[in-house]
């Protein structure tokens, strides 16, 4: 009650401050701004444009190996520090037999990726280490192109040669932005996992997995890239189009066909009907029958009026509105008589 009245008194005074702060241009910091003061945006800040982290990274080019690799590293980056990089040793990177890795024979370990951290390393003041060595994410120093192009030495090869030109290099989205490295499981990889990673960016799509009905991606079942191959070209919302009865017929088989009695935009794109991600309609459809249907099918055409010369509300035809009461082989029939689609 007391704070309630101290803040009272002084309102008059905040209210200037306030206002003052506002027609500086400023709001007053949150307790939020704060913590990323201390931690990632302070080091992120310590470069003020694109140009001087350019000239920076270029620079890094010239900096020698550390003295002893790894070793070097783990002095200081050790199971104490705040930021744990010891469950790398758990991944794939780590594994010293397969030559191929960071860790194998002739790599440079930490710094295959980092790049050669010998002036990290050796920087006299400890708040002038951040930005000599590259770091990776999307909140970070070092230009994407050029994290990206340390990843890129070595994963060049088949599923990620489609890199270049793909909509995330495009976009300049990191590897780093989806991958994590450092932990034991990268949570990208895994389909329970894998959605609360792309929707950090893609919060429409997250909406569309919301509604009533969808695709059983929130619920762990499946992968966004069930559907989409987020590192090539392939992976573009356009070009998926294309091949989406593929896709989709490859869960949904019995969509596939050959059929006896075909229904045309069937066989030709899943998504004339459904949208992929979520609808309130049932069954995924794009809009609810009869005006689904009606897109293209004429209501005049049909015999959708009654017998006695009646509304079209009236219809049997339209009972319930669901014109897949009746046509319920919608995707093709395999009845001799199936024509209609009626079976
Ligand atoms: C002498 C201690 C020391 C050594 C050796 C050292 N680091 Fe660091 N490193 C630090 C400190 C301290 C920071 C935090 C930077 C700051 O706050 O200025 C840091 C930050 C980093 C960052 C983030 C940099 C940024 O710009 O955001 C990376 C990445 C990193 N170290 C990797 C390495 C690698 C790889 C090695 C081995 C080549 C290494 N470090 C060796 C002390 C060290
Ligand atoms: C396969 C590439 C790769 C290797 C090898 C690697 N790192 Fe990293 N490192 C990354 C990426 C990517 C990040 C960004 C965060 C993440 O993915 O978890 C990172 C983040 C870091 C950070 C956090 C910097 C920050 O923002 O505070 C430190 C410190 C670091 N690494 C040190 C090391 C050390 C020490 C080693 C060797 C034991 C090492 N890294 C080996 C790729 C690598
Ligand atoms: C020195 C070479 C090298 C570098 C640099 C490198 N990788 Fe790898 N990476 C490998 C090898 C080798 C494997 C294991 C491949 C396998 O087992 O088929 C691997 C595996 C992976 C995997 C699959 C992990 C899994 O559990 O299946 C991912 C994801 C990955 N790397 C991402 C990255 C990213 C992101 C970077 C840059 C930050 C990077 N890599 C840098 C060599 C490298
Ligand atoms: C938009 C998020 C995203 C970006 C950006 C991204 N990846 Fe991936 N990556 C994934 C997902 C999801 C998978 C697992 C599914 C798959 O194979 O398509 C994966 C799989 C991988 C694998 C393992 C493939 C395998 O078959 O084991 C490697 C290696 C890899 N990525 C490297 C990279 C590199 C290198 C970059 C940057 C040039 C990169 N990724 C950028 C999301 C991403
Ligand atoms: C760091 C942000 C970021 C993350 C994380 C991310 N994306 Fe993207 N994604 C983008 C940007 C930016 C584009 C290009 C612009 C756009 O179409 O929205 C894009 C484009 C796409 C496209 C192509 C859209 C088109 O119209 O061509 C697909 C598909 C896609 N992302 C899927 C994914 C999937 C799946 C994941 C998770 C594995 C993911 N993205 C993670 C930023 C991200
Ligand atoms: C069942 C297959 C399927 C799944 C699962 C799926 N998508 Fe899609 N996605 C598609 C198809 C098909 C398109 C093209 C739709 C169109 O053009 O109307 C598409 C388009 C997109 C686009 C481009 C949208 C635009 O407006 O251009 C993005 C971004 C995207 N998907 C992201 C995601 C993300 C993120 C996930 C996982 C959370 C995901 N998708 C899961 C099939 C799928
Ligand atoms: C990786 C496998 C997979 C792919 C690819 C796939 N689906 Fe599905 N689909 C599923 C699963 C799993 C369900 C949920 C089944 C259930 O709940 O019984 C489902 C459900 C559906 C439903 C019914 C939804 C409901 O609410 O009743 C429709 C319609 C559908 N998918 C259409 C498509 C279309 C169109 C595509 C291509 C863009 C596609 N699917 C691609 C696996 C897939
Ligand atoms: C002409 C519109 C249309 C097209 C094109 C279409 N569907 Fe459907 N689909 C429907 C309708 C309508 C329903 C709801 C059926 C019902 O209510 O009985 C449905 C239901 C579904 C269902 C869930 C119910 C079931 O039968 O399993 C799946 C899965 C499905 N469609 C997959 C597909 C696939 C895969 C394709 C592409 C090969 C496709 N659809 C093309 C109209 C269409
Ligand atoms: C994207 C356009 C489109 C949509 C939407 C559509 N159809 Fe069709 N439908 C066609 C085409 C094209 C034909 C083939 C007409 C022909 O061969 O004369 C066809 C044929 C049919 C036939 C067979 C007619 C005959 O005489 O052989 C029936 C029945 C039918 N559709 C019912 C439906 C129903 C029910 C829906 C809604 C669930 C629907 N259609 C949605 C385009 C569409
Ligand atoms: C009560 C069941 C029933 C309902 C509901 C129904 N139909 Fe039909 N439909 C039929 C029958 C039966 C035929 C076959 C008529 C014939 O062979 O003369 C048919 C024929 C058709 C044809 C073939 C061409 C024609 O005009 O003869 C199309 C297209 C069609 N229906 C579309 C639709 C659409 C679109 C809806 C929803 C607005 C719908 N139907 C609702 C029973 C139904």
């Amino acid at each position: 009650m007391r704070m309630f009245e101290t803040i009272k008194q002084h309102r008059t005074g905040w209210l200037a401050l306030l206002i003052s702060l506002s027609m500086l241009g400023a709001t007053p910091a949150t307790a939020k701004d704060k913590d990323d003061k201390d931690g990632k945006t302070a080091i992120a800040a310590s470069r003020k444009t694109a140009d001087e982290n350019e000239a920076a990274a270029l620079k890094l080019r010239d900096s020698p190996f550390s003295k002893d690799g790894v070793e070097t590293c783990v002095s200081c980056h050790d199971e104490e520090n705040e930021y744990p990089v010891f469950p790398m040793f758990k991944t794939k990177h780590a594994v010293k037999a397969d030559a191929r890795t960071p860790f194998g024979h002739d790599n440079k370990q930490c710094e295959s990726c980092h790049g050669a951290g010998g002036t990290h390393a050796k920087a006299k003041k400890v708040d002038k280490r951040a930005g000599n060595i590259i770091n990776f994410g999307k909140n970070v120093w070092t230009p994407v192109k050029d994290q990206n192009e340390k990843c890129l030495t070595c994963h060049q090869t088949h599923q990620r040669i489609a890199w270049k030109g793909s909509s995330h290099e495009f976009s300049q989205v990191a590897c780093a932005s989806c991958h994590k490295v450092h932990t034991a499981k990268d949570p990208v990889l895994a389909r329970q996992t894998q959605s609360r990673v792309c929707f950090d960016c893609h919060a429409k799509e997250q909406a569309k997995f919301q509604q009533a009905s969808h695709h059983p991606v929130r619920e762990g079942q499946m992968g966004c890239t069930e559907c989409h191959d987020v590192h090539g070209e392939k992976g573009t919302g356009a070009l998926i189009k294309a091949t989406a009865r593929e896709k989709c017929t490859s869960c949904h088989a019995e969509k596939r066909g050959p059929f006896l009695w075909e229904h045309a935009p069937a066989a030709e794109d899943c998504n004339l009907c459904h949208t992929p991600h979520g609808s309130n309609h049932a069954a995924l459809l794009k809009k609810r029958a009869p005006l689904l249907c009606q897109e293209c099918h004429s209501p005049a055409g049909h015999p959708s009026g009654r017998y006695d010369g009646g509304t079209l509300a009236g219809s049997a035809f339209l009972g319930a509105k669901g014109c897949a009461n009746c046509h319920s082989q919608v995707h093709g029939s395999n009845h001799p008589s199936g024509v209609t689609q009626l079976r």
